[in-house]
C-alpha cells in the first residue's frame, strides 16, 4: 500500500501512539481522519498536523459516530484504504476485593471499548474498502489493530484488560482470512511498555522500575517505534493475519 496517495482513518488517534502514527502517517503524505472520544486534543492536532488532517469526534463503541468518521474519509479524501485501532482504555480491577466481585459492567465495558470497538472500526472500515478499486497488487486496504502484551502475560489486576486484548488477538487471524478475498489485510501490534499518557499517570519511580523489567532496550517505548513499526507493515503486503510483539524482549511477571 502507497501511503503518499492513501487516506487512513486513525481510532483514538488524538493521544499516544495514535497520534504518533497520525504524525508518522502524515509526514509521508498520507490524508488522516483522526477518530477519537478527546474533541479537544482531537481538533488540537488536526489544526496543528494541517489541511491533509481532519477530526471526527466520537467512540469506537458507536455505530453511526464511526460510520461518519468513515464517510468523512470519502467525502473529503475520496475513500479509505487504511484504519488504524488505537483507542483504548486500561481500567485495573481484581477479580476478588474488600468490595466483593469485579462488577460485571466494569468487565464489560473494557472488553465494549477495547475489543467490540476494535471489531466495529474493522468491520465499518472493510466494508469502506470493500469499495476500492485495487491497487496493482490487488490490495484494497490494509486493518492495524493494537492489543497488548497482556493478551499473553495478563498481569494481577488485569482480567477485562488482558481478554480484551486476547481477544483482538484471536481475530486477527480470522479476520484476515475473512477479507482475504477483497485484498483486505488485517495485522495486530501487540505492544509492550511504551511511554504514552496511558502510563504517564504513574509516579515516577513505577515508570523507572517497569523499564528496567525490559531487557534491551531497558526503557519504556517511544511512539514513534510504534509508529515505525505501522507504517512497515502498511507498506508490505506480505504481512497479514499476523500479531506482532513490540515490547523489548519484555515478558511480564504476575505484577
Ligand atoms: N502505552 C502502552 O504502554 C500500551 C501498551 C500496550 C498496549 N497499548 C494499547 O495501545 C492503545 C493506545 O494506547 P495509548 O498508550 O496511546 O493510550 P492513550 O490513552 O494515550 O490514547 C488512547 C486514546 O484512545 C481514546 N479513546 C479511549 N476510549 C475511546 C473510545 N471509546 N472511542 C474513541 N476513542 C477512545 C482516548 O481519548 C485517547 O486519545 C490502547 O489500545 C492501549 O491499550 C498501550
Amino acid at each position: 500500500m502507497k501511503l503518499s496517495s492513501a487516506t487512513a482513518l486513525i481510532a483514538g488517534g488524538a493521544s499516544g501512539l495514535g497520534e504518533a502514527t497520525a504524525r508518522r502517517l502524515a509526514s509521508c503524505g498520507a490524508n488522516v481522519v483522526l477518530f477519537d472520544l478527546n474533541v479537544e486534543r482531537g481538533q488540537g492536532l488536526a489544526a496543528e498536523l494541517g489541511p491533509g488532517v481532519r477530526f471526527a469526534g466520537g467512540s469506537v463503541t458507536e455505530e453511526e459516530a464511526v460510520l461518519a468518521a468513515v464517510e468523512r474519509a470519502q467525502t473529503d479524501f475520496g475513500g479509505l484504504r487504511i484504519a488504524v485501532n488505537c483507542a483504548g482504555i486500561a481500567t485495573p480491577g481484581r477479580i476478588l476485593s474488600r468490595f466483593g466481585p469485579l462488577p460485571l459492567d466494569q468487565f464489560a465495558r473494557v472488553v465494549e471499548i477495547n475489543l467490540v470497538g476494535t471489531f466495529n472500526v474493522l468491520r465499518l472500515a472493510a466494508a469502506a474498502m470493500q469499495r476500492n478499486e485495487p491497487d496493482e497488487q490487488g490490495e484494497r486496504g490494509i486493518i492495524l489493530n493494537t492489543a497488548s502484551i497482556a493478551a499473553y502475560e495478563g498481569q494481577v489486576g488485569q482480567v477485562a484488560y488482558a481478554a480484551s486484548k486476547g481477544g483482538i488477538v484471536s481475530m486477527t487471524l480470522a479476520a484476515a482470512r475473512d477479507l482475504a478475498q477483497w485484498g483486505i489485510r488485517v495485522v495486530t501490534i501487540a505492544p509492550g511498555l511504551f511511554d504514552t499518557p496511558l502510563l504517564a499517570g504513574l509516579p515516577e519511580a513505577a515508570r523507572q522500575s517497569l523499564a528496567q523489567q525490559i531487557p534491551f532496550p531497558s526503557r519504556l517505548g517511544m511512539g514513534e517505534e510504534f509508529a515505525a513499526l505501522a507504517e512497515h507493515i502498511i507498506a508490505n503486503p506480505m504481512l497479514n493475519g499476523e500479531v506482532i510483539r513490540l515490547d523489548g524482549a519484555l515478558r511480564m511477571g504476575p505484577r
